[in-house]
Protein backbone atom coordinates (compact mmCIF):
# COMPACT_ATOMS: atom_id res chain seq x y z
CA UNK A 1 0.00 0.00 0.00
CA UNK A 2 1.36 3.29 -1.15
CA UNK A 3 0.00 6.42 0.73
CA UNK A 4 -0.46 7.76 -2.66
CA UNK A 5 -2.88 5.22 -3.83
CA UNK A 6 -5.20 5.97 -0.51
CA UNK A 7 -8.08 8.03 -1.48
CA UNK A 8 -9.50 10.39 0.97
CA UNK A 9 -13.57 11.17 1.48
CA UNK A 10 -14.86 14.36 1.54
CA UNK A 11 -13.26 16.55 4.24
CA UNK A 12 -14.14 19.96 6.20
CA UNK A 13 -11.38 21.70 7.00
CA UNK A 14 -12.05 23.10 10.79
CA UNK A 15 -8.77 22.16 12.70
CA UNK A 16 -5.79 24.49 12.80
CA UNK A 17 -3.41 21.63 11.25
CA UNK A 18 -0.43 21.14 10.95
CA UNK A 19 -0.31 21.07 14.95
CA UNK A 20 3.54 21.14 16.55
CA UNK A 21 5.52 18.20 17.64
CA UNK A 22 7.25 19.53 20.98
CA UNK A 23 9.99 18.33 22.90
CA UNK A 24 9.49 17.93 26.25
CA UNK A 25 13.07 18.89 27.36
CA UNK A 26 12.87 20.43 30.86
CA UNK A 27 10.17 17.85 31.78
CA UNK A 28 12.16 15.02 31.07
CA UNK A 29 15.88 15.94 31.54
CA UNK A 30 14.89 16.82 35.43
CA UNK A 31 13.17 13.67 35.96
CA UNK A 32 16.20 11.31 34.16
CA UNK A 33 13.58 10.03 31.29
CA UNK A 34 14.24 9.42 27.58
CA UNK A 35 13.23 12.41 25.42
CA UNK A 36 9.10 12.62 24.88
CA UNK A 37 7.65 14.78 22.12
CA UNK A 38 4.29 15.81 22.42
CA UNK A 39 2.11 15.48 19.44
CA UNK A 40 0.05 19.29 20.11
CA UNK A 41 -3.56 18.54 19.23
CA UNK A 42 -4.64 20.51 21.94
CA UNK A 43 -4.17 23.26 19.37
CA UNK A 44 -6.08 22.55 16.84
CA UNK A 45 -8.81 24.95 17.53
CA UNK A 46 -9.17 27.20 20.44
CA UNK A 47 -12.70 26.16 21.81
CA UNK A 48 -13.02 23.19 19.76
CA UNK A 49 -9.74 22.01 20.15
CA UNK A 50 -8.66 18.39 20.85
CA UNK A 51 -8.63 15.08 19.02
CA UNK A 52 -11.89 14.91 17.77
CA UNK A 53 -11.94 17.63 15.85
CA UNK A 54 -9.98 15.89 13.28
CA UNK A 55 -12.50 13.21 13.10
CA UNK A 56 -15.34 15.72 12.66
CA UNK A 57 -13.69 17.06 9.66
CA UNK A 58 -14.82 14.06 7.72
CA UNK A 59 -18.08 13.44 9.90
CA UNK A 60 -19.38 16.52 9.51
CA UNK A 61 -18.65 16.41 5.54
CA UNK A 62 -20.57 13.58 5.43
CA UNK A 63 -23.31 15.57 7.24
CA UNK A 64 -23.56 18.47 4.67
CA UNK A 65 -23.06 15.85 1.89
CA UNK A 66 -26.39 13.97 3.21
CA UNK A 67 -27.97 17.37 3.79
CA UNK A 68 -28.42 16.76 7.14
CA UNK A 69 -30.28 19.40 9.58
CA UNK A 70 -29.48 18.23 12.92
CA UNK A 71 -26.65 16.40 14.14
CA UNK A 72 -26.84 13.72 17.35
CA UNK A 73 -24.23 12.80 18.97
CA UNK A 74 -23.26 10.49 22.65
CA UNK A 75 -20.71 11.09 25.37
CA UNK A 76 -20.21 11.67 29.36
CA UNK A 77 -21.41 14.81 31.10
CA UNK A 78 -18.06 16.29 29.93
CA UNK A 79 -17.41 14.73 26.71
CA UNK A 80 -14.80 16.62 24.78
CA UNK A 81 -16.34 14.46 21.80
CA UNK A 82 -19.40 16.67 21.91
CA UNK A 83 -18.60 19.98 23.04
CA UNK A 84 -16.87 19.97 20.08
CA UNK A 85 -19.68 18.42 17.84
CA UNK A 86 -21.76 21.37 19.61
CA UNK A 87 -19.46 23.95 18.94
CA UNK A 88 -18.28 22.98 15.35
CA UNK A 89 -22.45 22.60 14.23
CA UNK A 90 -22.85 26.01 15.26
CA UNK A 91 -20.17 27.52 13.21
CA UNK A 92 -21.30 24.95 10.18
CA UNK A 93 -25.33 25.94 10.85
CA UNK A 94 -26.40 22.88 11.71
CA UNK A 95 -28.65 21.96 14.68
CA UNK A 96 -26.83 19.82 17.47
CA UNK A 97 -28.51 17.02 19.50
CA UNK A 98 -26.34 16.15 22.10
CA UNK A 99 -27.29 12.33 24.35
CA UNK A 100 -25.45 13.08 27.88
CA UNK A 101 -25.05 9.92 30.44
CA UNK A 102 -26.83 11.49 33.55
CA UNK A 103 -29.36 9.90 36.15
CA UNK A 104 -30.15 13.67 36.51
CA UNK A 105 -30.56 17.55 35.35
CA UNK A 106 -27.01 18.27 36.37
CA UNK A 107 -26.34 20.99 38.52
CA UNK A 108 -26.21 24.53 37.43
CA UNK A 109 -24.03 26.39 37.15
CA UNK A 110 -22.32 24.13 34.28
CA UNK A 111 -18.98 24.04 34.29
CA UNK A 112 -16.15 22.74 31.54
CA UNK A 113 -17.29 20.90 28.65
CA UNK A 114 -21.20 21.52 29.64
CA UNK A 115 -21.04 25.37 29.66
CA UNK A 116 -19.77 25.29 26.13
CA UNK A 117 -22.26 22.67 24.84
CA UNK A 118 -25.00 25.08 26.08
CA UNK A 119 -23.30 28.37 25.10
CA UNK A 120 -23.13 26.69 21.52
CA UNK A 121 -27.20 26.25 21.60
CA UNK A 122 -27.31 22.58 21.76
CA UNK A 123 -29.94 20.50 22.32
CA UNK A 124 -29.22 18.28 25.91
CA UNK A 125 -31.01 15.36 26.71
CA UNK A 126 -29.72 13.70 30.04
CA UNK A 127 -29.96 9.69 30.36
CA UNK A 128 -28.78 7.27 32.68
CA UNK A 129 -25.87 5.33 31.74
CA UNK A 130 -27.79 1.95 32.39
CA UNK A 131 -30.66 3.39 30.28
CA UNK A 132 -28.62 4.51 27.17
CA UNK A 133 -26.13 0.85 27.29
CA UNK A 134 -29.78 -1.45 27.50
CA UNK A 135 -31.84 1.14 25.22
CA UNK A 136 -29.54 2.78 22.83
CA UNK A 137 -31.10 1.96 19.38
CA UNK A 138 -34.66 2.94 20.92
CA UNK A 139 -33.31 6.15 22.16
CA UNK A 140 -31.58 7.26 18.39
CA UNK A 141 -34.94 6.29 16.85
CA UNK A 142 -37.34 8.40 18.81
CA UNK A 143 -34.77 11.10 18.69
CA UNK A 144 -34.46 10.70 14.39
CA UNK A 145 -37.93 9.81 14.18
CA UNK A 146 -39.27 13.16 16.71
CA UNK A 147 -36.53 15.47 14.10
CA UNK A 148 -38.12 13.37 11.33
CA UNK A 149 -41.67 14.77 12.01
CA UNK A 150 -40.78 18.36 11.67
CA UNK A 151 -39.49 17.71 8.36
CA UNK A 152 -35.94 17.60 9.51
CA UNK A 153 -33.38 14.84 8.34
CA UNK A 154 -30.81 13.93 11.38
CA UNK A 155 -26.60 12.58 11.02
CA UNK A 156 -25.53 10.37 13.94
CA UNK A 157 -22.37 10.43 15.28
CA UNK A 158 -21.46 7.10 17.70
CA UNK A 159 -19.49 8.11 20.63
CA UNK A 160 -16.19 9.69 20.26
CA UNK A 161 -16.51 9.96 16.54
CA UNK A 162 -14.94 6.47 16.35
CA UNK A 163 -16.60 4.76 13.45
CA UNK A 164 -15.24 4.67 9.68
CA UNK A 165 -15.63 7.94 8.89
CA UNK A 166 -14.07 9.84 11.54
CA UNK A 167 -11.39 7.12 11.48
CA UNK A 168 -10.01 9.16 8.61
CA UNK A 169 -9.03 11.81 10.74
CA UNK A 170 -6.16 10.31 12.12
CA UNK A 171 -5.14 8.64 9.51
CA UNK A 172 -4.06 12.37 8.23
CA UNK A 173 -2.66 13.18 11.42
CA UNK A 174 -0.16 9.69 10.44
CA UNK A 175 0.71 11.84 7.42
CA UNK A 176 1.22 15.11 9.56
CA UNK A 177 3.22 12.87 11.91
CA UNK A 178 5.43 11.65 9.20
CA UNK A 179 6.16 15.07 8.02
CA UNK A 180 6.97 16.50 11.60
CA UNK A 181 9.62 13.26 11.57
CA UNK A 182 11.77 14.36 8.87
CA UNK A 183 11.45 18.32 9.45
CA UNK A 184 13.03 16.96 13.49
CA UNK A 185 14.91 14.06 11.56
CA UNK A 186 13.47 11.99 14.35
CA UNK A 187 12.33 8.45 13.60
CA UNK A 188 10.41 7.37 16.79
CA UNK A 189 10.18 3.83 17.13
CA UNK A 190 6.60 4.23 19.44
CA UNK A 191 3.70 6.45 19.14
CA UNK A 192 1.01 6.64 22.14
CA UNK A 193 -2.29 8.12 22.62
CA UNK A 194 -5.16 7.96 25.48
CA UNK A 195 -8.16 5.33 23.79
CA UNK A 196 -11.61 6.62 25.42
CA UNK A 197 -13.81 5.34 22.26
CA UNK A 198 -10.44 3.90 19.91
CA UNK A 199 -10.72 6.23 16.96
CA UNK A 200 -7.59 7.78 17.36
CA UNK A 201 -5.36 4.91 18.16
CA UNK A 202 -7.39 3.35 14.97
CA UNK A 203 -6.76 5.46 12.93
CA UNK A 204 -3.16 6.07 13.72
CA UNK A 205 -2.62 2.44 13.25
CA UNK A 206 -3.89 2.13 9.61
CA UNK A 207 -2.19 5.70 9.00
CA UNK A 208 0.98 4.31 10.07
CA UNK A 209 1.00 2.28 7.68
CA UNK A 210 -0.21 4.15 4.93
CA UNK A 211 2.42 6.97 5.41
CA UNK A 212 5.40 4.50 6.14
CA UNK A 213 5.79 5.53 9.70
CA UNK A 214 7.77 2.30 11.29
CA UNK A 215 6.58 3.63 14.50
CA UNK A 216 4.66 0.97 17.30
CA UNK A 217 0.84 2.82 17.88
CA UNK A 218 -0.05 2.01 21.80
CA UNK A 219 -3.27 3.19 23.47
CA UNK A 220 -3.50 3.57 27.38
CA UNK A 221 -7.20 2.98 27.76
CA UNK A 222 -8.53 5.35 30.09
CA UNK A 223 -11.37 3.21 30.62
CA UNK A 224 -12.72 -0.76 29.74
CA UNK A 225 -9.92 -3.18 29.30
CA UNK A 226 -7.21 -4.16 26.89
CA UNK A 227 -10.23 -7.11 25.34
CA UNK A 228 -12.57 -4.46 24.84
CA UNK A 229 -10.44 -1.91 22.58
CA UNK A 230 -9.18 -4.57 20.77
CA UNK A 231 -12.46 -6.18 19.85
CA UNK A 232 -13.77 -2.39 18.86
CA UNK A 233 -10.76 -1.37 17.55
CA UNK A 234 -10.88 -4.42 15.09
CA UNK A 235 -14.44 -3.98 14.15
CA UNK A 236 -13.71 -0.22 13.62
CA UNK A 237 -10.74 -0.78 10.97
CA UNK A 238 -12.83 -3.90 9.38
CA UNK A 239 -16.08 -1.39 8.84
CA UNK A 240 -13.63 1.62 7.31
CA UNK A 241 -11.69 -1.12 5.16
CA UNK A 242 -15.43 -2.66 3.63
CA UNK A 243 -16.86 0.97 3.38
CA UNK A 244 -13.58 2.66 1.70
CA UNK A 245 -11.86 -0.26 0.21
CA UNK A 246 -8.26 1.05 1.16
CA UNK A 247 -6.28 -1.14 0.10
CA UNK A 248 -4.75 -1.73 3.49
CA UNK A 249 -4.48 -5.17 5.19
CA UNK A 250 -6.22 -4.30 8.76
CA UNK A 251 -6.19 -7.78 9.67
CA UNK A 252 -2.39 -7.62 9.60
CA UNK A 253 -2.61 -4.72 11.86
CA UNK A 254 -1.82 -5.20 15.90
CA UNK A 255 -3.82 -3.42 18.54
CA UNK A 256 -1.26 -2.69 21.00
CA UNK A 257 -2.68 -1.66 23.95
CA UNK A 258 -1.31 -0.45 27.41
CA UNK A 259 -3.53 -1.95 29.88
CA UNK A 260 -3.88 -1.40 34.19
CA UNK A 261 -4.05 2.04 34.41
CA UNK A 262 -7.66 3.42 34.57
CA UNK A 263 -7.87 3.88 38.48
CA UNK A 264 -10.51 3.50 40.14
CA UNK A 265 -12.62 4.40 37.00
CA UNK A 266 -13.83 6.44 33.58
CA UNK A 267 -13.43 10.04 34.28
CA UNK A 268 -12.23 9.49 38.53
CA UNK A 269 -8.63 10.57 38.62
CA UNK A 270 -6.25 9.79 41.69
CA UNK A 271 -3.83 12.08 43.00
CA UNK A 272 -1.12 10.67 41.53
CA UNK A 273 -2.54 11.64 38.27
CA UNK A 274 -3.24 15.10 39.27
CA UNK A 275 -0.34 15.92 40.46
CA UNK A 276 1.33 14.77 37.12
CA UNK A 277 -0.50 17.14 35.68
CA UNK A 278 0.68 20.19 38.06
CA UNK A 279 4.33 18.73 37.26
CA UNK A 280 3.88 19.08 33.42
CA UNK A 281 1.72 22.49 33.88
CA UNK A 282 4.80 23.69 35.78
CA UNK A 283 7.76 22.80 33.75
CA UNK A 284 6.52 23.10 30.12
CA UNK A 285 3.47 25.30 30.69
CA UNK A 286 1.06 22.39 28.91
CA UNK A 287 -1.87 21.62 30.56
CA UNK A 288 -3.38 17.55 30.87
CA UNK A 289 -7.13 16.69 31.30
CA UNK A 290 -7.59 14.62 34.96
CA UNK A 291 -9.76 11.78 32.00
CA UNK A 292 -7.62 11.64 29.34
CA UNK A 293 -4.48 12.76 28.53
CA UNK A 294 -3.39 13.40 32.05
CA UNK A 295 -4.35 9.67 33.01
CA UNK A 296 -2.50 8.69 30.08
CA UNK A 297 0.65 10.58 30.52
CA UNK A 298 0.82 9.60 34.11
CA UNK A 299 0.36 5.67 33.05
CA UNK A 300 3.45 6.56 30.12
CA UNK A 301 5.32 7.59 32.59
CA UNK A 302 5.11 4.71 34.83
CA UNK A 303 5.58 1.85 31.66
CA UNK A 304 8.87 3.36 30.55
CA UNK A 305 10.08 3.48 34.24
CA UNK A 306 9.50 -0.31 34.37
CA UNK A 307 11.37 -0.87 30.98
CA UNK A 308 7.96 -1.47 28.59
CA UNK A 309 9.54 0.32 25.64
CA UNK A 310 12.76 -0.56 23.64
CA UNK A 311 13.99 2.36 22.10
CA UNK A 312 12.22 4.78 24.48
CA UNK A 313 14.12 7.87 23.31
CA UNK A 314 11.85 9.94 20.71
CA UNK A 315 8.72 7.96 22.16
CA UNK A 316 5.69 10.62 20.94
CA UNK A 317 2.63 11.14 23.27
CA UNK A 318 -0.03 12.55 21.52
CA UNK A 319 -1.47 15.54 23.13
CA UNK A 320 -5.24 15.22 21.90
CA UNK A 321 -6.45 18.06 24.27
CA UNK A 322 -9.32 17.85 26.82
CA UNK A 323 -8.26 20.90 29.02
CA UNK A 324 -11.93 22.54 29.27
CA UNK A 325 -12.34 18.62 31.68
CA UNK A 326 -9.89 20.13 34.07
CA UNK A 327 -12.16 22.75 35.66
CA UNK A 328 -14.92 20.06 36.96
CA UNK A 329 -11.97 19.34 39.33
CA UNK A 330 -10.88 22.32 40.77
CA UNK A 331 -11.84 21.32 43.95
CA UNK A 332 -9.52 18.42 44.26
CA UNK A 333 -6.28 20.55 42.19
CA UNK A 334 -6.37 23.41 44.68
CA UNK A 335 -6.64 20.65 47.93
CA UNK A 336 -3.92 19.38 46.10
CA UNK A 337 -1.51 21.52 44.48
CA UNK A 338 -2.48 24.84 46.29
CA UNK A 339 -3.58 26.63 42.76
C1 LIG B 1 -9.07 14.67 25.29
C2 LIG B 1 -9.27 13.31 24.75
N1 LIG B 1 -8.20 12.54 24.56
C3 LIG B 1 -8.31 11.27 24.09
C4 LIG B 1 -9.56 10.74 23.81
C5 LIG B 1 -9.62 9.34 23.31
O1 LIG B 1 -9.80 9.32 21.93
P1 LIG B 1 -10.62 8.16 21.23
O2 LIG B 1 -12.05 8.33 21.66
O3 LIG B 1 -10.41 8.38 19.79
O4 LIG B 1 -10.07 6.87 21.73
C6 LIG B 1 -10.71 11.52 24.00
C7 LIG B 1 -12.07 11.01 23.74
O5 LIG B 1 -12.48 9.94 24.05
C8 LIG B 1 -10.56 12.83 24.48
O6 LIG B 1 -11.63 13.62 24.68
Amino acid sequence: MRASELVFPQRLRLAQTPTPLMPMHRFCLARGLPLIWLKRDDLTHSTASGNKIRKLEFCLAEAMQQQADVVLTYGGLQSNHCRATALLCAQLGLRCHLVLRSSSRPAEPADGNLLLDQLAGARISYVAARELACDAERIETDIVNEYHQQGLRTYCIPIGASDATGLWGYVAAAAELATDFDIHSINPAHIVTASGSGGTQSGLMAGAVAFGLSAKVWGINVCDDAHWFQQKIRDDLTQWDHKYSTGIDVNSLTVNMLDGHVGEGYAKASDEVLETIAAVARSEGIVFDPVYTGKAFHGLLKEIRAGRFDQPDDLVFMHTGGVFGLFPFKDRFSQLVSC
